[in-house]
């Protein structure tokens, strides 16, 4: 091996590697190109193995031309690389084109739970004779839930509104909505119109109609001169509003010891219109709510003096109402979270 051999050696191989990057038919081939040239076990390094043969004065001339050689063969794939990436982008580009007039995909809306809906339905009827919608906690104390509502530790009225007693300092989850009653009387002074819708507890054995949780709305009006007549009024419009123009409704006697006197409010049954049918347990009624006036001394216990001012409250169960707006016919279902059902009140 001389020099001269070595040199031209290397300029073929120069030639070589170029033609081959210029006539490369894409990027992956160039790759071969510069491993099987210039890579570790390439054919410079191959060639570069017979300098050890040379005299010593001529081994620098040929590492010379050996780095211009690789230099070139660089520059050569380099240039054929930019050429063909470019070309490959502009391939990709025409092939992966994204056509923005495709219509999307649909996004599927939800809805609201039937309890939230009906209860907001309550409030929309309500708001139309100026009630106002407030909020009570959930966890009560044993005085507002029971005593201020005219319901004393030892009182046999306690055994229906049984619930969860929290701790030993008369904490509980409320068992209804009207210690909101007591709390906006502590918070507003009369004209007082008041809704308080949320959700209630008890210490129920649970069928289709009880529940151990479940949502009830409150209303309390105070003013001077509210009666009996005034709430009749209200809840007619209201039964109208809910159920339709025509629906009859009824006062029955009722008791509650936080109003007096008491009251049931039916409508005319809606499945059979009075002709007394299994809902309504063949009375040909149903009764949507409990109501009366405010007892004289719940109006104290809440700061409202009786001799000047007279108050009613009502309150309802929203499950009773949405089961008989949507003829739904056990209230767990409400509670399950199970699509089919809540999807059919989309
Ligand atoms: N709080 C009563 C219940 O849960 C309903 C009611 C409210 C009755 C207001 C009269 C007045 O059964």
């Amino acid at each position: 091996m001389d020099l001269a051999q070595l040199t031209s050696d290397l300029n073929a191989l120069r030639d070589r590697a170029s033609s081959a990057a210029v006539s490369a038919p894409d990027t992956a081939a160039l790759d071969v190109i510069e491993l099987d040239v210039l890579g570790k076990k390439g054919e410079l390094t191959a060639i570069l193995r017979g300098i050890g043969a040379l005299p010593a004065e001529d081994r620098p001339r040929v590492g010379a031309i050996a780095n211009e050689v690789r230099i070139a063969v660089e520059a050569a794939i380099g240039l054929a690389r930019a050429q063909l990436g470019s070309a490959e982008l502009a391939t990709r580009l025409t092939a992966e084109t994204v056509d923005v007039t495709t219509p999307g995909r649909p996004i599927r809306r939800g809805s609201l739970h039937p309890i939230v809906e009906t209860a907001r339905k309550i409030a929309d009827v309500f708001a139309q004779f100026g009630f106002v919608v407030y909020e009570g906690p959930e966890v009560e104390d044993d005085v507002t839930n029971f005593q201020m509502l005219n319901i004393p530790p030892d009182h046999p009225a306690r055994d229906l509104w049984d619930t969860l007693y929290l701790d030993m300092e008369g904490r509980l989850l409320r068992t209804h909505t009207s210690p909101g009653q007591i709390r906006v009387m502590h918070q507003e002074r009369p004209p007082i119109r008041a809704l308080l819708p949320g959700r209630c507890f008890r210490y129920e054995a649970v069928d289709a109609s009880h529940a151990s949780e479940f949502f009830q709305v409150e209303g309390l009006m105070i003013d001077e001169g509210t009666s009996m007549a005034d709430l009749k009024g209200l809840l007619d419009q209201f039964a109208h509003a809910m159920f339709g123009a025509g629906r009859a409704t009824r006062f029955r006697p009722g008791y509650y010891p936080f109003t007096e006197p008491s009251v049931a409010f039916d409508i005319l049954c809606v499945i059979c219109n009075g002709e007394k049918c299994p809902a309504c347990s063949r009375t040909g009624w149903m009764t949507i709510l409990g109501a009366g006036m405010v007892h004289p001394v719940v109006l104290r216990y809440g700061g409202i003096d009786p001799e000047r001012y007279q108050g009613f409250a009502f309150g309802m169960g929203v499950e009773r109402i949405a089961n008989l707006r949507h003829a739904v016919g056990d209230l767990r279902q409400y509670m399950e979270d199970d699509l089919r059902f809540l999807g059919a009140f989309r």
